[in-house]
């Protein structure tokens, strides 16, 4: 178990990303819940992580899963009881498993108190808590369009006003100028840690500090000004670990948010490696290794020494990576292990995505059985504007966040074992083949090969320390690259291919040891997928 006194506990930590609605249901509702994750942390102790990053179970309208918050203290209904959401803490911890809650602050449900206060009267104390301007119905305040599709200002008749909503005008977006609403946010935080929550992750971070009258969603004026308060007011624990959500990070303002001074966030989720293989959202372009292979160098060397890399190849909003980068076919074991590889081998804090250690891939579903606003509100618009259905489907398919939403597949009965009922989401049909008890029976599958990834994490000081060195960069069919520690070194292997391609190791790896492999390693070769994890003592 990891010593959790310790500042940076999280650094030699591998996370596991809960997305409760598919992770196990238990009250035969369709829908997962909390006793479904009390359930299954044995498995998740045997997969040997340190903590659980949990997607929001607050108490919510469920119009985008739960980031649309209606009680920031209390539990869904259909995710539990508070004591769930306790007995969980306390469970967890028991097991050297931390819970890591998901804060929505840039915005709440429409049906939030706070803004039901707001949109009725304009004298309300909660009615600056939002972002409204003067208007008539006909004429926005600007142009600006949703994430989710629409305009990004909804017309409130109560008040004769618009309302400013970044993401849908189910999710009004809160001021954070305003310093009530701030106080209100840090005591909420409070409330959590002194329930026992180890950590954050908060959503969409760098968009709180947006000023919508210049058109400003990203890095506002005053975004570290509010994150470093937040830092001091409600993240008061040196040990309590926080990663932001920043879409908009490049590596010279991801050194702010992670600066080791310790006055931000423990680490940010930044995406370029996901957006490497896309035009726009939904325009996929195919992935160039080498353009994957710089993004990765430029992170690994930007944040040395001067922040700390989060390390992950998909969450709730992004399209299974082995279907992706990999090849989610005849090589579906391989890919899975050798990204994991890949991502596993560098420097900063991994995070699983559930069912990414089953090698879990992406669905096709007719458009009528998707969930996600998105996908529905990119299909109709895209409709509109004259794309042909073919092409918006396939970009669904390759791109859409129910990819990764689908139930999590733990056996082979009816529902994937996930659930007694029909579940709110179709399961995956491959679930007969790809599942956890398949996986738990066989000593080749994914499952135990990220149990050693995060094992030898654990094992060698060179996973957390050493410096990252880029081999052979203008290769489009490997990614090779070493970790090099004071005595000792790594070398990652990764055939990004479905070729065999010729390979010889670099001389000082000639009789390195072993640490992992995804076949048995062949003189002079790299098979489909192939990757090699190697290991020496320097003195
Ligand atoms: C984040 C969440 C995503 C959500 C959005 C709005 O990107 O990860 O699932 O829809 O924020 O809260």
């Amino acid at each position: 178990m990891l010593d959790k006194t310790k500042k940076d506990w999280w650094k030699s930590a591998v996370f596991y990303q809960v997305y409760p609605k598919s992770f196990q249901d238990t009250d035969g509702d369709g829908f997962g819940d909390l006793r479904g994750v009390i359930g299954r942390l044995d498995y998740l102790e045997k997969l040997g992580v340190d903590g659980i990053w949990l997607s929001p179970v607050y108490a919510s309208p469920q119009k985008d899963n739960g980031y649309d918050i209606s009680d920031y203290r209390g539990v869904d209904p259909r995710f539990g009881t508070m004591e769930d959401m306790e007995e969980l803490i306390a469970r967890a911890r028991e097991r050297g498993i931390s819970i890591i809650m998901d804060l929505v602050l840039n915005h709440s449900s429409d049906r939030h108190p706070w803004f039901l206060a707001a949109k009725a009267d304009r004298e309300s104390p909660c009615h600056d808590y939002y972002i409204w301007r003067d208007g008539t119905p006909d004429t926005p305040p600007n142009d600006m369009t949703a994430t989710f599709g629409g305009p990004a200002w909804t017309w409130a008749p109560e008040t004769g006003q618009w309302y400013f909503n970044m993401f849908s005008p189910w999710q009004p977006d809160l001021n954070w100028e305003n310093p009530a609403l701030r106080r209100e946010l840090y005591d909420m935080i409070r409330f959590w840690v002194d329930k026992g929550v180890e950590g954050f992750r908060l959503d969409v971070i760098d968009n709180i500090g947006k000023t919508p009258d210049e058109k400003i969603t990203f890095n506002g004026p005053h975004l570290h000004e509010y994150i470093r308060e937040l830092r001091r007011e409600a993240f008061r624990e040196d040990t309590l670990v926080t990663v932001g959500e920043a879409w908009s990070a490049d590596v010279e303002t991801a050194k702010r948010y992670a600066n080791p001074d310790g006055s931000e966030l423990s680490m940010i989720f930044q995406f370029e490696h996901t957006t490497l293989d896309q035009k726009s959202k939904w325009e996929p372009i195919p992935l160039s290794l080498v353009k994957l292979k710089k993004c990765y160098e430029r992170w690994q060397n930007g944040l040395r020494g001067e922040g700390w890399n989060s390390l992950f190849l998909n969450n709730h909003d992004l399209p299974r990576t082995v279907s992706r980068w990999g090849d989610d076919g005849k090589y579906r074991v391989e890919s899975a292990k050798m990204l994991a590889a890949m991502c596993h081998g560098m420097q900063g804090t991994p995070y699983i995505y559930q069912g990414e250690e089953l090698g879990m891939t992406n669905i096709r579903l007719p458009i009528e059985q998707y969930d996600d606003l998105e996908i529905k509100n990119a299909y109709r618009e895209q409709l509109e504007q004259g794309r042909a259905e073919e092409d918006i489907l396939s970009a669904i398919y390759a791109r859409g966040r129910d990819n990764a939403r689908t139930p999590m597949q733990w056996s082979a009965a009816e529902h994937a074992g996930f659930s007694q009922a029909e579940p709110w989401l179709p399961v995956n049909p491959n679930y007969r083949e790809i599942n956890a008890q398949a996986a738990l029976a066989d000593p080749g599958s994914v499952f135990f090969y990220y149990q050693s990834l995060i094992a030898l994490r654990k094992c060698y000081p060179v996973f957390q320390d050493g410096s990252f060195t880029l081999l052979e960069p203008e290769s489009e069919q490997l990614f090779t690259y070493t970790r090099s520690a004071e005595t000792e070194e790594l070398l990652v292997v990764c055939n990004f291919t479905g070729e065999s391609v010729p390979y010889l190791r670099p001389e000082p790896f000639a009789n390195a040891e072993l640490l992992l492999s995804n076949y048995e390693p062949a003189a002079g070769v790299l098979r489909p997928y192939e990757a090699q994890m190697l290991y020496r003592r320097k003195r």
